[in-house]
């Protein structure tokens, strides 16, 4: 049988009748299972001041992130992706899982409002290329009309 791709998966369980928090729980847990290497997934939401934990899958985390501080923070002010190839090298990371050795945070910005980020931990260093921060930006592409 051919191997079932990301958006398929999404579509399978993304939908308007949901909650977006639900769409999203969904989102986090198949991103977890459908990319390699990934020791943590999950959602960092803007209440207008700061971030707080969301939907995720992993270890328990940080519950709060002031705007500008951590890789979530810094993102999020920035509203601009940030690829972290060695986090113990990046002195403003928070570190969650000891595990972690590389981290990627996308911000979500929905008609110019920042609506959180999506923050994704590897145990391998470099695990985030051009290719898969591209798959990611795809799959939270189709992710928005769910939110
Ligand atoms: N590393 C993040 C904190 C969240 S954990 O990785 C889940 C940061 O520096 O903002």
């Amino acid at each position: 049988m051919e191997k079932i791709t990301i958006k398929e998966y999404l579509s399978l369980y993304l939908d308007k009748k949901y909650e977006s928090i639900t769409n999203m729980a969904n989102f986090v847990a198949i991103i977890k299972e459908m990319v390699e290497g990934l020791n943590w997934v999950g959602f960092y939401l803007y209440d207008g001041e700061k971030l707080y934990l969301g939907p995720f899958q992993g270890k328990a985390a940080v519950q709060t992130i002031p705007l500008g501080e951590g890789v979530c923070g810094i993102s999020a002010k920035k509203r601009e992706t940030l690829v972290i190839d060695d986090v113990h090298s990046f002195e403003q990371h928070i570190a969650c899982d000891e595990s972690s050795n590389s981290e990627v945070v996308i911000p979500l910005i929905k008609n110019d409002m920042l609506i959180g980020v999506l923050d994704i931990d590897s145990p391998r260093h470099n695990r985030f290329d051009e290719n898969i921060v591209k798959e990611l930006k795809t799959a939270l592409k189709y992710l928005f009309d769910f939110l």
